[in-house]
């Protein structure tokens, strides 16, 4: 904080033309929907796309299966307030980090790493977090959140991180105070609530913006919408052999969001020297839930690199390659799991180099950032938007 105070006092000139900057980005909330998303009549925001039109059940593995029904209850002036405030260090105990600083944009709303850095400790050094930081895209969607699945909606989630003392390390008071006292936010509420600013209101705004984080428009969707030529014959190839009775990716992998939301154990390894996560069994006394993981989507997935849940493999060759050889034999051998029946196989699938390489090409074709919404240039604030802070350097 003492850092920001100093540098926004070097030049008094810097400090005037900063404040007009806030003042021309934090006036006016937009009054259109993101795209994909038609304004309705009563003002809020509704998602369209192809898969409205198609109506086969929901059986494993189809392509023309419907999206469940997003809730639609944000007027566009709540998702730009959230996209501010996703952005904004103002939202952290120590103002130095924002939702964005582990949630960036540019690596597909995760951070890069296996494993997040949180709160800054005594002598600078920032928290390891025991788990990475999931994508956004698609969020809305998901029926559990968190990779134990311990919170259920986002606005129910959205306060997790800001009072985590190893990530945000906020408090309540500290920020309904430091809301209250930014003229910017009091007006910014006023436009998307018709209120001053709450905590209720700050967790509905952040859930608007992340309900606009859609990625329906990959060419695996152009394929699914009957354009046989968005994909290659290789991705052709991986798109049946993920869907195929022998791989099994479908079965938790379900299109259009490629998750299903439930927790499934897979056996994954642990890191090098750390002792296992137990997931689920973590929050939960049933021995079934023991390494349970909710199922993540595969959306964007080349750019969310390390995977599974603290970043165990680098890339999706090595995914692939232990479904295929290790199937639920790399979990640590004293756990007990009991591992899903997609899973546990007394052989494995035995798919080909080939099978394997056409599933890491298949992936790819998930890949759709077009609706990635632009970074604000300045947080309401006043602070550095996150994802310009370095997080490693006190
Ligand atoms: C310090 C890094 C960090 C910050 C800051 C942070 N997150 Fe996260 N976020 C994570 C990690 C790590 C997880 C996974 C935690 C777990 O599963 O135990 C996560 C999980 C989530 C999830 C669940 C996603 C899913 O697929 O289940 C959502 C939603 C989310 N964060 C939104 C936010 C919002 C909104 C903010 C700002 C208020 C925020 N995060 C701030 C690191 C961070
Ligand atoms: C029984 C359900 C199930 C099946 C079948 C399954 N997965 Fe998964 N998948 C999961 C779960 C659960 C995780 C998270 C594991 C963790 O983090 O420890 C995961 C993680 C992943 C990830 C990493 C995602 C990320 O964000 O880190 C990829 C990629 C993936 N699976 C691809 C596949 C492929 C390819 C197949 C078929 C060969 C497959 N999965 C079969 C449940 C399943």
């Amino acid at each position: 904080m003492r850092e920001f105070l100093l540098l926004g006092l070097v030049s008094v000139l810097g400090l005037v033309s900063l404040t007009l900057l806030v003042h021309a980005e934090a006036t006016e909330l937009s009054k259109t929907c993101p795209p994909s998303f038609e304004l309705l009549a009563e003002g809020q925001c509704k998602l369209r796309t192809l898969y409205d039109f198609y109506d086969s059940p929901a059986q494993h593995g189809g392509v023309k299966v419907r999206l469940p029904e997003l809730e639609t209850t944000y007027t566009p002036q709540q998702i730009d307030l959230g996209r501010q405030l996703f952005f904004d260090p103002l939202l952290s105990g120590k103002k130095d980090l924002s939702c964005a600083s582990c949630h960036q944009p540019d690596k597909g709303f995760a951070d890069g790493r296996g494993q997040g850095l949180g709160a800054r400790q005594p002598g600078g050094v920032r928290k390891d977090l025991s788990r990475s930081a999931p994508t956004l895209w698609n969020v809305a969607f998901l029926k559990r959140l968190m990779w134990d699945g311990r919170a259920s909606s986002l606005e129910e989630q959205a306060l997790l991180p800001l009072f985590n003392p190893d990530e945000m390390a906020n408090n309540a008071d500290q920020l309904q105070k430091d809301l209250e006292t930014t003229p910017a936010y009091v007006d910014l509420f006023r436009q998307a609530f018709g209120a001053p600013p709450t905590l209720d209101n700050l967790a509905r705004a952040l859930s608007a913006f992340q309900t606009s984080l859609v990625s329906f428009n990959s060419r695996y969707d152009r394929y699914a919408y009957g354009d046989a030529s968005a994909l290659s014959d290789q991705e052709i190839r991986g798109h049946n052999v993920f869907r195929g009775f022998v791989a099994r990716c479908s079965q938790c992998h379900i299109p259009p969001l490629f998750t299903d939301s439930e927790l499934a154990v897979i056996g994954s390894p642990a890191l090098p020297g750390k002792a296992p996560d137990p997931g689920a069994g973590g929050i939960s006394p049933d021995p079934n839930l023991q390494g349970a993981f909710r199922v993540p989507t595969l959306r964007n997935i080349s750019a969310t690199a390390p995977y599974f849940h603290a970043g165990q493999f680098n890339t999706l060759k090595e995914v692939v390659h232990f479904y295929n050889d290790n199937r639920g034999h790399a979990a640590p051998k004293d756990q007990n799991l009991k591992i899903h029946w997609h899973i546990h196989m007394t052989r494995g699938p035995e798919l080909s180099k080939e099978d394997e390489a056409d599933i890491v090409a298949f992936l790819g074709s998930l890949d759709d950032q077009s609706m990635t919404p632009p970074v604000p240039k300045t947080a309401p604030s006043g602070l550095p938007v996150a994802p310009a802070l370095n997080l490693e350097t006190p």
